[in-house]
Order: structure tokens, then sequence, then C-alpha cells
């Protein structure tokens, strides 16, 4: 029987060459140009006709075979699998094209969230040794990454750990991290308290599944963590800013807009205000508290940087003063480790727990096991409490030398206080100049930073730049704030 005639449109740029050839010989049938039945080249003539080795097109027949598009009969040769149906459409053959995604109306998908805060754009420095100065992020060069692989494929050889796991978690790892928020957090709470979460992120996305309805008023910090904000939008809350100052959220204007409407939670950075660095006073954090238990608001407390406290001792978070259960808490170790690892926390209430595991579970079934015991060894061997207290004299080093070269550089056009703690410095920037256009300069030459707009509810202008000073060493800071003070003249609003 002869083979049926192939003409094969491979595309050129498709790698390995084996996937390219079944794919266009799989169109030919799907087009019907190859039928049920027919009889396909053998793999030495396709060779010779596609100018491949015929090693290529045995792989190639090998992948079809085993998708099921073709058969093969010993002495008699390939065919194209008998019950297949194809689509016929005729006409002459056309490269294979990526599928187009459809009018989301005209398919009934709905659009995007247009919720989802706009976000003003973000500045990506050029230049031969781009430095980012714009997140409180770590150096990712200094983790202990030799360990964490260590302690990885120590666990992987439990192959027992490969199967369904707990979604609260894996055990060992929540008890680390509820004996290390006990001792150092002074937060009553055991491994049943504690849901690990992948990240911060998905713990706050679980609290505004769990506690707020569509249209419910979740109040926040007017400058603040969008990420944050937009996994509250996406539950349905209109967001209401309250100003910060230097002692963090003005809870005064707080109470009095508790007394006016109906609020369901307040998300606040108590410990490290983001992104303004300040920390909550403890006579504000006695009257959030209150305020918060009188009209029966939940709190949404964000510590997600507290390891990074220098001088003076870390001051309580506001879940350790909680008698009433109102405080939902959640840590991460993106400050700590790194933010690729994605594990973080959330303590709360034992039935609002379960519940934020329950829509875990529908929604991701459980986190990373064999990382979460791995985790687990590393908290337990105290690897990364050695890691903590390390990078807490590199962060204050490399705080310094961001201090030096910005008082170098810098004086006259910025002004801050240096904050008790965190990963950053929140700069006031001089009237004349314009940070939004400062910012973009400055990452065409090199170096990014972050203009205060970047953390408004709408984006609006604010008189300020965030420098993140953790993730580059001394030299490389020097270099960022020289780079940053070259870009000021492209800044200036008046002379
Ligand atoms: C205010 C705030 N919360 C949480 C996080 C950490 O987020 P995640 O744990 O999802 O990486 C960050 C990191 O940038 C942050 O700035």
């Amino acid at each position: 029987m002869p083979h049926a005639t192939v003409v094969l449109v491979v595309e050129p740029e498709s790698k390995p060459r084996f996937v390219a050839i079944a794919r266009a010989l799989i169109e030919e049938i799907r087009r019907g140009r190859l039928r049920p039945g027919d009889r396909i080249p053998s793999t030495r003539e396709l060779a010779a006709q596609q100018g491949a080795h015929r090693n290529t097109i045995v792989a190639a027949y090998r992948d079809l075979a085993a998708q099921g598009w073709i058969t093969t009969s010993q002495g008699k040769g390939t065919f194209v699998t008998g019950q297949l149906d194809p689509v016929p459409t005729g006409g002459r053959a056309r490269p294979l094209r990526k599928p187009k995604l459809g009018d989301p109306h005209r398919m009934g998908f709905s659009t995007p969230p247009t919720v989802l805060s706009a976000m003003p754009p973000r500045a990506v420095p050029g230049g031969r040794k781009p430095i980012f100065l714009d997140s409180g992020l770590p150096d990712p060069r200094l983790l202990p990454s030799a360990l964490i692989a260590r302690a990885y494929r120590r666990v992987l050889r439990n192959t027992g750990l490969l199967g369904d796991g707990d979604a609260q978690g894996w055990l060992g790892l929540r008890e680390a991290i509820a004996g290390t928020l006990a001792a150092q957090r002074a937060i009553p709470c055991t491994a049943d308290d504690v849901l690990v979460t992948r990240g911060s992120q998905q713990a706050i996305d679980l609290v505004a599944r769990a506690v707020v309805r569509p249209g419910d008023a979740v109040v926040v910090e007017a400058l603040g963590y969008r990420p944050g904000w937009d996994a509250l939008r996406l539950a349905g809350a209109e967001l209401i800013p309250i100003p910060v100052d230097g002692d963090g959220i003005d809870t005064a204007a707080l109470a009095r807009v508790l007394e006016r409407r109906s609020v369901r939670l307040v998300y606040v950075t108590p410990h490290h205000q983001f992104p303004t660095l300040a920390t909550l006073s403890a006579s504000r954090r006695v009257a959030l508290l209150a305020s918060c238990r009188k009209h029966r608001v939940a709190i949404l407390e964000d510590d997600y940087d507290h390891e990074f406290h220098y001088g003076t001792h870390p001051v309580a978070p506001l879940r350790s003063l909680d008698v009433d259960g109102i405080v939902l808490y959640v840590g991460t170790l993106s400050k700590v480790l790194a933010p690729g690892l994605r594990t973080g926390w959330v303590v709360a209430p034992r039935p609002l727990l379960a519940t934020m595991t329950r829509i875990r579970s529908a929604a991701d079934r459980q986190g990373d096991r064999p990382l979460e015991a791995a985790l687990a060894g590393l908290f337990d061997d105290d690897t990364i409490g050695r890691h903590i207290r390390r990078m807490r004299r590199i962060h204050l080093e490399r705080r310094t030398a961001a201090v030096a070269a910005l008082t170098k550089h810098l004086s006259g056009s910025v002004r801050f206080t240096i904050p008790q703690g965190g990963m950053a410095l929140w700069l006031d920037v001089d009237p004349a100049l314009d940070p939004d256009a400062w910012a973009a300069a400055a990452a065409a030459r090199g170096v990014a930073v972050a203009p205060g707009s970047r953390f408004t509810l709408d984006g609006t202008a604010r008189p300020n730049l965030r420098l993140g000073y953790c993730s580059h060493d001394p030299g490389e800071l020097e270099l960022g704030i020289a780079r940053l003070a070259a870009a000021r003249s492209m800044a200036r609003t008046r002379m």
C-alpha cells in the first residue's frame, strides 16, 4: 500500500525539531489531509524529505504513537489511527498558529477584575550594573542556599512527604513558627493556631476571603502595601484610607471613621509601617485595639519584617495584646530568607483559621510539603535563627552606608529620620523636586528607587522616595546613591 502524500509545514523556530515535526503531522491529521487508516511515510522516507536525521523522525513517530495519533503495524507500515475524528477544513496548509484568546465578552468569560489597583509604572534601571533600591528585600547572594538545598534534599529522601498533606501546613513547621512567635513576639500560640501559607500574600488573601463580604468597608493606611490592598479588593472590599504620620496610622482619624460607618476590617503594618517605617506608638496601639473592640472590627496585622529591628527591643505586636481574639496576625519568611520561597503564615482564632484552611484547600490543596518540612528542620537546628542574627548585623552596616552616602551626595535634597528598624529608608524630598521624574531619571542612569506615588491608593504623587538598602553591599549603595544624585537635575520643577 503506497503511503499518503504528506506535505508538512514545520515551524522553523520550534525546538526540539522532533516536536515540530510531530506537531506538523498532527495538524495534517486534524485538517483531514491525512485520514484515519492512511499510511504515512516510513521514518527513512520522511527523514529524507525533511532533511532531518532519521532518529528525529523516529522520535516524532514515537511521540505521535504515545499520543494515539498513529499506530505501527509490524511489516506493514505506520498508519493514522483508525478511529480519529479529523476536523476537515479543506484549503491550503497553513503554518501552526498560537490559539487566539477569544473576546472575553463573546466567549462568556469575565474580563480581568477592574477592582485591582492601577499600578503606577515601575521604572526599571538600565545600564551596565543595575542597582535595585526600590524594594525592601534581602540580598539573595547572602541566602544560606547550600543549607536550604541540603535540608530539602534530606526531606526529599522521605518519599512519604510527596503525597497529600495537611492544608494547614506541615506540623513541624507550624510548631517551629508557633514556638518562634511565642518566644520572640510574645504571641501565645501553638501549632494549632498557625496556618502556613504561600507567603503573606496568600495569608492576606485568605483573611480577605474569610472575613470580607462584597461591599464591606476595610480601613487601610493611606500610604500602604498595594498587593495587600489588591487581595482585599478582590474580595469585594471598599478601601478607606486613613492618614499615617511619624507614629503610624492616625488612630484618632480611625476612631472618627468607625463612629460614622460600619467597617469590617482594619489592615495595618504597626511594627514598621509600610512604606514609611514608622513604628506605631504605644498609645496608638492601645487606642487602635480599643476602637476596634468597641466597634467589633477585626484587625489584620502584617508583621512582615519584625526580625530586623535594631537598637531597641522589637515592639510587641498587637496580637500579643489582644485578649478579644480580634487580631489576625500575618508573617513571612520573604524578608528573612527570600520571597521566592513563598512561605508565610497566619495566626487567627481557631474557628476562623479552620475556615481559612478550608478555603485554602479549595483553592490550593496544600502548600509545598517538602519545602515546609525542610524549613522546619532549619528552624529546629537554628539555621534560620543564625541567619537572622547575621543579616541583622549586615543590614545595620548597609543602613549606615546608605545614610553616609545620602548625607554625602544628597543633603539638602532629601531629609529623613533613621527608623528603629526595617529594610528601607523613607525620604522626604525637597519640594522643588518631582519624585516621579527623579525616579524615572535615576532608572535611566541605572538605579531604581520607589517614588511616593507607588504607595498611594490612587497613585497620586507624594513628596517622597523609598530606598531599600538591604539587597546591595556598601559599595553598590554608594554607587546607586551617586547615580540618584546625578539624576537630580532632571527632577527639578522650579529653579
Ligand atoms: C507590607 C508587606 N507585607 C508583606 C510582604 C511580604 O509578602 P510575601 O510574604 O507575600 O512575599 C511584604 C514584602 O514586600 C511587604 O512589604
